[in-house]
């Protein structure tokens, strides 16, 4: 058997797929950006051409654009890693978890880190991202799903972090958005049964801010998106990075942090009135 190549060796394929080679369909409409997995024939598996591309489109990203939503297209959002992986033959030109186990733990890494910073950037203080999630969120797909600012759901919405029962931890940047939203407690009950989560559940712990009906999810996440799109560009950004710097200091250090932002933004209303 041919030996498959590890992701992200020179000349592989993961990293130099087109956003359309790794499953995704990428649309920019004025401030709004839609990112769409688009291999429904595979309920949206992800590979790590996938990820590159998340990455790639993050660094590309048009400066006009202040929502980014992420959807899935058919019956599921996304279910998970594509289960190529873990066969000896992996995903063609992408390798297998046969092959990234062989990597060093520099290697494995560099590997990584790469497949996290195609979720990473959507926390960005610049957009907001919002998760329009239907059907099945496994493993990866959850942990995409987790990597949005919001998450607007059908009805019809699973859960599941399946990872643990894989023998593998959650690695896609997914651990702490989990915990920040449900707390430590929820979370390792979520992620050491690898339960499935539906809409009410989702909604009660705070993994969903909207339940709708599967029919109604894109124009729910529009409404969303033009409710967002009504306030100020940099007071919104501003806000976002108080927002998402709260959990780590302390209420002195935030209210410290609230009256730089404030000054900023005072100095230049100020500036933009004269
Ligand atoms: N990888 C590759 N192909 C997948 C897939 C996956 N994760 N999930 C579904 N597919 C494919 C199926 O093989 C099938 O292909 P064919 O038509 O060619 O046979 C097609 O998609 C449709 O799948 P189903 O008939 O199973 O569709 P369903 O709607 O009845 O069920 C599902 C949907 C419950 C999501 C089921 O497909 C399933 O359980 N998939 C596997 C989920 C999974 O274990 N994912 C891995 C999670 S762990 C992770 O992401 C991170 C990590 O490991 C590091």
């Amino acid at each position: 058997m041919t030996e498959a190549k590890a992701p992200y060796a020179r000349g592989g394929s993961a990293e130099d797929a087109s956003v359309e080679e790794a499953g995704l369909r990428f649309e920019v409409d004025g401030e709004i950006a839609t990112i769409t997995l688009a291999r429904p024939d595979k309920r949206n598996a992800q590979t790590f051409a996938t990820w590159s591309a998340l990455a790639r489109i993050g660094e590309n990203l048009p400066e006009q654009v202040r929502v980014v939503v992420v959807n899935g297209e058919g019956p599921s959002f996304s279910a998970g890693i594509d289960l190529r992986m873990f066969t000896p033959e992996g995903v063609p030109g992408q390798g297998s978890f046969g092959s990234v186990a062989r990597q060093d733990q520099a290697s494995f890494d560099t590997t990584v880190e790469r497949a996290q910073q195609g979720f990473l950037w959507l926390r960005r203080p610049e957009i907001v991202s919002i998760a329009a999630v239907q059907g099945h969120a496994i493993g990866a797909g959850f942990q995409l799903a987790l990597a949005c600012d919001l998450r607007i759901v059908a009805d019809d919405v699973k859960f599941c972090m399946k990872e643990p029962a894989l023998g593998l931890v959650p690695d896609l940047t997914g651990t702490k958005p989990l915990v920040d939203l449900v707390g430590p407690a929820k979370a390792t009950d979520l992620c050491l049964t690898a339960r499935v989560v539906g809409a009410e559940e989702a909604y009660r712990i705070g993994l969903a801010e909207q339940v709708v009906a599967p029919g109604e999810l894109a124009e729910a996440v529009q409404e969303k998106a033009a409710q967002l799109l009504s306030t100020d560009r940099d007071a919104a950004a501003a806000t976002k990075r108080l927002l998402r710097g709260a959990p780590g200091r302390t209420l002195e250090e935030q209210c410290a942090a609230e009256r730089a932002e404030q000054g900023l933004r005072i100095r230049a209303l100020f500036a933009r009135g004269e």
